[in-house]
């Protein structure tokens, strides 16, 4: 259960507080928030009827860096059967309107991060239901970042301390709004959306506990995979796709994330396309990162006045 202290509001798009800064979030507050609003029901409506999902999703993944991988007609199809599946309530799929209008990249992203995460999801996962309910927390993942500031998710030069501590946020806040939407904090949308950044060596965030959900650990991965093939306004250029690999095979020496995931994402990777259990990773290192990388970087550590501090 999450016990950690909010340092920053939450809020929903039509600007109703649901918890002031500085508040203790516990399972009691929470469920206290979703029954003094068990009245209001939600239209929903299904995810690629909504908008333009639909176009958005077929012109990303007809694009590179994800052309490469979702280049077989089948493969788009199968995704899109599984896609169609996915319904939101009404406030959900207005946090997309939100991101598509004021950030594009997690517009993208959390569209994509749906898009790998059932990808991987259909070689992980035996049970067919159980693939569809990891499907539908894709594109909610991040809701939370309707919470933090768009000049913090915009920045192109280090963040200080207090700013990744806000972005940080994201995780608690989508959570809450999960939690409100869905009127059940034991959704596995709220549990993938609190623990999507927590990696198996606990050096992960909001509460630095142990990733060991094998549902939350796919979106982790596609999460990573991702935020590294594409742009970020905080480096100049994105990962080469090799690199972006090696990347996420470091991670899982590390043990920060599962070797299964990364095996299955690296099995899509390769042409042969050999099933993930029979995959061979070469130990070598050829790629280079991007230059100008500002992730984890704080502005306090490139701060020569603070270098010494
Ligand atoms: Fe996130
Ligand atoms: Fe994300």
């Amino acid at each position: 259960m999450p016990s950690l202290t909010l340092r920053h509001p939450i809020r929903t798009l039509d600007n109703q507080l649901l918890f002031p800064p500085e508040t203790l979030l516990t399972e009691e507050a929470l469920d206290a928030v979703i029954d003094s609003r068990k009245a209001d029901s939600y239209e929903t409506c299904p995810l690629l009827s909504y908008g333009s999902v639909r176009e958005d999703c077929l012109n990303f993944l007809s694009l590179p860096p994800y052309a490469t991988i979702f280049g077989d007609k089948k493969e788009i199809d199968d995704l899109l059967n599984i896609f169609e599946t996915v319904h939101f309530s009404i406030p959900i799929l207005q946090s997309l309107d939100y991101f598509k209008q004021h950030d594009l990249y997690t517009y993208t992203h959390v569209l994509m991060v749906f898009a790998w995460s059932t990808l991987l999801a259909k070689d992980l996962i035996p049970d067919y239901e159980e693939c569809i309910r990891l499907a539908a927390t894709g594109p909610t993942h991040d809701i939370g970042k309707i919470c933090v500031p768009l000049h913090i998710l915009k920045k192109t030069t280090p963040l200080t301390k207090m700013e990744r501590g806000f972005l940080q946020h994201h995780a608690a806040a989508g959570y809450v709004l999960l939690g409100y939407y869905y009127k059940n904090r034991r959704h596995l949308a709220c549990t993938v959306a609190l623990d999507h950044h927590e990696r198996r060596d606990r050096s992960g965030y909001p509460r630095g506990n142990l990733l060991k959900d094998p549902l939350v650990e796919i979106i982790a991965v596609s999460d990573i995979y991702d935020a590294l093939i594409m742009p970020r306004p905080y480096r100049s250029g994105a990962y080469d796709n090799r690199t972006a690999l090696e990347e996420i095979t470091e991670m899982a020496k590390q043990n920060k994330i599962g070797w299964d995931v990364v095996k299955a994402l690296i099995a899509h990777n390769r042409v042969s396309h050999p099933h993930y259990r029979e995959l061979i990773i070469s130990p070598e290192r050829r790629g280079t990162p991007p230059p100008n990388n500002v992730y984890g970087v704080t502005a306090e550590e490139t701060d020569p006045k603070n270098r010494f501090r």
